[in-house]
């Protein structure tokens, strides 16, 4: 194997009692009180009811966002703007589309000074890592849904983080898609072992996936409940029958099922106290 595709060390991340607010007209708690510890090539998914602030949160660690309070640091560095030890995966791929697969992929690597040839080796190394060899001339539109963001995630990996941040980033794949880039996605980490934080609204997926899920409270997000998956590694296809996983499942469904319930509730006062009064 080459030096391009190596194991990762570290990338311990540490969230102290965070708060984000965001701005708008009112300015508005958008987590609350966020504690956790991820340790280097942890896997932890975040699940919790639409809008409890996953995304933030997560583009917190990216350092897009600056906490309101607390103390966020990735291998005890404060985290105060993005970073090349920190690679972000969107939903919806960021490729560009006037560029190959080849150069969307090699694209970091030009933008860090590494000669022409280098880059079309390594980004073709990660390419096939990805289960794309021999796509490397494609342009993004010439590629299927899942392969585009398998190009996504080279495009992230080829940077050699240490932290890959996921926001939903098979949630608009179709079910059999999704379920082979799962597969994908735990080869990789099997093998380079980055930490890996990933937000997700679907409970089998986090399971599937996990060390770690963290359940997070309506909006502002707190987390609500750490469940530990302790299913054997590598999980096996049928894992999503075993009576271990059905357990777990049911107990992380309960608990978003009553945040959303909670969030519904809270969402009706506010319409009720917003509501304008007749004179
Ligand atoms: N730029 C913004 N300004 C104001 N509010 C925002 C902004 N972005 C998101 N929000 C609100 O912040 C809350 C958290 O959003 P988000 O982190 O996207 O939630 P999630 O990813 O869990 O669905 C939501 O209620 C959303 O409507
Ligand atoms: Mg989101």
């Amino acid at each position: 194997m080459s030096a391009a595709v190596s194991t990762q060390k570290a990338g311990r991340i540490e969230l102290d009692d965070i708060a984000i607010h965001l701005p708008g007209k009112v300015r508005f708690e958008a987590v609350r009180n966020i504690t956790t510890t991820i340790a280097g090539g942890e896997f932890v998914s975040i699940i919790g009811p639409s809008g409890c602030g996953k995304s933030t949160l997560l583009n917190a660690v990216a350092g897009y966002l600056q906490p309101s309070n607390g103390r966020l640091r990735v291998d005890g560095e404060a985290v105060s703007g993005p970073g090349p030890d920190r690679g972000m995966v969107f939903q919806h791929h960021s490729l560009l589309p006037w560029r190959t697969a080849l150069d969307n992929v090699a694209f970091g690597l030009k933008m860090s000074g590494v000669g022409r040839r280098e880059r079309r080796e390594r980004a073709e190394e990660f390419l096939q890592l990805v289960g794309l060899r021999g796509f490397s001339d494609r342009y993004p539109a010439q590629l299927s849904g899942g392969m585009q963001q398998r190009v996504e995630i080279a495009r992230v990996l080829i940077n050699n983080p240490r932290v890959v941040l996921m926001d939903e980033p098979f949630g608009a794949l179709d079910a059999q898609t999704r379920e082979r880039m799962q597969q994908l996605l735990l080869g990789i980490w099997g093998r380079l072992r980055p930490t890996v934080l990933f937000v997700t609204h679907d409970i089998d997926e986090a399971l599937v996936l996990s060390d770690r899920v963290l359940v997070m409270t309506h909006r502002p997000g707190r987390i609500r409940e750490e469940i530990v998956v302790d299913l054997p590694r590598p999980r096996p296809e049928d894992i999503s029958v075993s009576p271990e996983f059905i357990a777990l499942k049911k107990r992380c469904l309960a608990l978003v099922q009553d945040e959303v319930r909670q969030s519904l509730v809270g969402g009706l006062e506010v319409a009720r106290i917003e509501l304008p009064v007749e004179a």
